[in-house]
């Protein structure tokens, strides 16, 4: 059996991919510090898979921990490393907080992986490195853009730090799967997305406000250069997206990388605007949404969404779930957690 690490193992695609990693007979060991997450995930895994793997509550910044506990689990065959924060305006307004967690959780851990002789690390990045491209859909060699958010430049430096560690490194293997945007949840509903406070990302906006939390769901913008002037993105399920990194993980592990480093898109290819993710939670809810256009958000990118033709061929991945299928797990969970089910 191999063992896996994931960092960030409790959180949102960090917990759908600890289920798949354990349905596909991996041993999960999780380090979280439970910043943006709950112990209780660890029972919800449990209660999905049968089986409960372990939880070191760690801050990967600090150092001398990580390597205590690592070099006590020194048959880790790879590294799943999620844990970073995510929020783009709070990275805004402290982006010491964003460079010192994110990079220095990063250095750490491919320091341990040199040290101990972990050879493979899944990284997860963003599409946000693209910035707003010239040419859609999105390929993996289309041009980078300078980063809009700090929270963006630690994907970006991330990306580059992983490279140059591969590069001098030929016992360092690395892949780093560039998300589009993740929605939905597990179709168990017993884990999905939790934002602490009020959330930044569309999706859990619109389940709240659809269950009569939030009072209407600001739509940022309508003047922008798409079908119907709302912003476009490439939605994807979950549970899609957590499979993936399975994938990954059995590419490195099996040496059939083609490259010490790989980078791979994850999306759909489909392009869908806020309207229409709108109707969609209308069609999958049977609840017509309050919502109201109003200005755009600052650094938002106007559309984006992915060629996935690399992940599908290089990788056999493909997305399997449809925007409504997602949309209706997002809204199942919403009504769980809502209804204090969990
Ligand atoms: C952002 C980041 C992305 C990051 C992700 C994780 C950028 C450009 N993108 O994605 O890198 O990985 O967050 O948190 O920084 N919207 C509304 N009303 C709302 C909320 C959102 O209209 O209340 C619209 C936005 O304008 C956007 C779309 O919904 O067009 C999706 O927004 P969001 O879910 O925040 O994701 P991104 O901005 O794409």
């Amino acid at each position: 059996m191999k063992n896996i690490l994931v960092t960030g193992g409790t959180g949102y695609i960090g917990s759908h991919t600890t289920v798949e990693l354990i349905g596909q007979g991996f041993e999960v060991i999780i380090i979280d510090n439970l910043y943006n997450s709950e112990a209780e995930v660890i029972d919800r895994i449990h209660k999905i898979t049968g089986i409960r793997p372990h939880l070191e509550v760690l801050d990967l910044c600090n150092q001398e921990k990580l390597d205590a506990f690592i070099k006590k689990h020194k048959d880790i065959s790879a590294i799943i490393h999620f844990a970073a924060y995510k929020a783009v305006g709070e990275s805004v307004n402290e982006p010491l907080k964003y460079y010192r967690n994110n990079l220095l959780s990063l250095i750490n851990i491919l320091g341990v992986m040199k040290l101990y002789g972990i050879p493979n690390l899944v990284f997860s990045s963003s599409c946000t490195v693209y910035g707003q491209p010239e040419k859609l859909p999105v390929t993996e060699d289309s041009p980078l853009q300078p980063a809009t958010s700090p929270y963006g430049n630690t994907k970006q430096i991330g990306e580059v730090i992983i490279k140059d560690t591969t590069h001098s490194n030929e016992n360092i293997k690395a892949i780093s799967l560039r998300y589009f945007n993740p929605i939905g949840a597990h179709p168990s509903s017993l884990i999905g997305e939790l934002p602490r406070g009020v959330p930044e990302n569309l999706v859990p906006y619109l389940t709240q406000t659809g269950y009569g939390i939030r009072e209407e769901l600001k739509v940022f913008g309508n003047d922008y250069d798409t079908p119907d002037g709302s912003c476009i993105r490439d939605y994807l399920h979950v549970v899609d997206l957590a499979k993936a990194h399975v994938v990954a993980v059995k590419r490195l592990i099996e040496n059939k990388n083609k490259k010490n480093y790989e980078v791979f898109n994850l999306g759909t290819g489909n392009g869908v605007s806020v309207l229409e993710a709108i109707r969609s939670f209308e069609r999958v809810s049977g609840v017509k949404l309050k919502y109201r256009i109003v200005g755009r958000r600052p650094g938002d990118i106007e559309k984006i969404w992915a060629d996935p033709s690399f992940a599908n061929s290089e990788l056999g991945w493909k997305t399997l779930s449809s925007l409504d299928e997602a949309m209706k797990t997002a809204w199942e969970w919403e009504k769980v957690v809502r209804s204090n089910k969990l």
